[in-house]
């Protein structure tokens, strides 16, 4: 029996990351380019697009690869585990309320609020719209990422020069550890930035990137240096 018991461990421990199901909502910069990454990683991508049948969404999905599929938006987001939410930020609470039951799953947000000001979308004064979406799904257990680096750079992270950080605030230290692993498998570099509530200033620092790029044409990228732990 302790022999069982020991086998089952080791081929436990040995079995490398899980693949995942991971419903991608929105076909766009951002969906285009982390799909086929993750799926290359051997996780199983489902698109979730308000027309799967166009022939762009059906030459992304045959572009991501084996087992990769579009569907609506609440069909993709119903079969997977993971959810990253591709969409303009303005829509993105909209969006989840129209994706069923969302308990238990983990959603990704990389979306930040339009540049200019757009009477239609205000954000409550000090609130993220990883906030809003973890308040519409209360749930699911969400994680700002992914929204501090352009598209090229999910998809080829070398395009970059340069080791690229992947700011992580959310509430739940699991989902946050699995989407840290994610980051980590696809080249770029997660690093805890605390609770669901520093989101506000994660999606800052996208603001501070675009308005930076818009003002003075100088484009950077973010690399947060891990300080030597204060313990030692
Ligand atoms: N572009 C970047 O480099 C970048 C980098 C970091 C973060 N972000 C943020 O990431 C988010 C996505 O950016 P993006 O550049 O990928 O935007 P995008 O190219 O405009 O794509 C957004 C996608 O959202 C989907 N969508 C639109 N309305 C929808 C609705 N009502 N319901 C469901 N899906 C809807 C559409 O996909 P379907 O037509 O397939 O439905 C659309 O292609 C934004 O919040 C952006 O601020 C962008």
């Amino acid at each position: 029996m302790r022999a069982i018991i020991l086998a089952l461990t080791f081929l436990l421990t040995a079995i490398p990351a899980m693949a995942e199901t991971i419903a991608v909502i929105g076909t766009g910069n951002v969906g285009a380019a982390l799909g086929p990454r993750l799926a290359a990683e051997g996780h199983e991508i489902t698109y979730g697009s308000l027309k799967p049948q166009q022939q762009a969404v059906l030459d992304l999905v045959s572009r991501t690869g084996k087992n990769a599929s579009a569907k609506s938006p609440a069909d993709a987001a119903g079969r997977a585990n993971i959810i990253i939410l591709a969409v303009p930020g303005k829509l993105a609470e909209q969006i989840v309320l129209g994706l069923g039951d969302l308990d238990g799953k983990i959603i990704i947000d990389p979306t930040n609020a339009p540049l200019n000001p757009d009477p239609a979308f205000k954000l409550p004064p000090n609130t993220s719209i990883a906030e809003l979406i973890q308040q519409a799904a209360p749930g699911s257990r969400v994680v700002k990422a992914f929204n501090t680096l352009p598209a090229q750079h999910m998809a080829d992270p070398s395009s970059a020069s340069g080791p690229v950080s992947i700011p992580l605030a959310s509430d739940n230290d699991e989902a946050k550890a699995v989407v840290a692993e994610l980051a980590g498998s696809i080249g770029l570099e997660p690093i805890d930035v605390g609770p669901l509530e520093h989101a506000l200033w994660v999606e800052g620092m996208a603001n501070l990137l675009i308005r930076n790029m818009f003002s003075s044409r100088q484009t950077f990228g973010f690399y947060l240096r891990p300080a030597p732990s204060a313990a030692k």
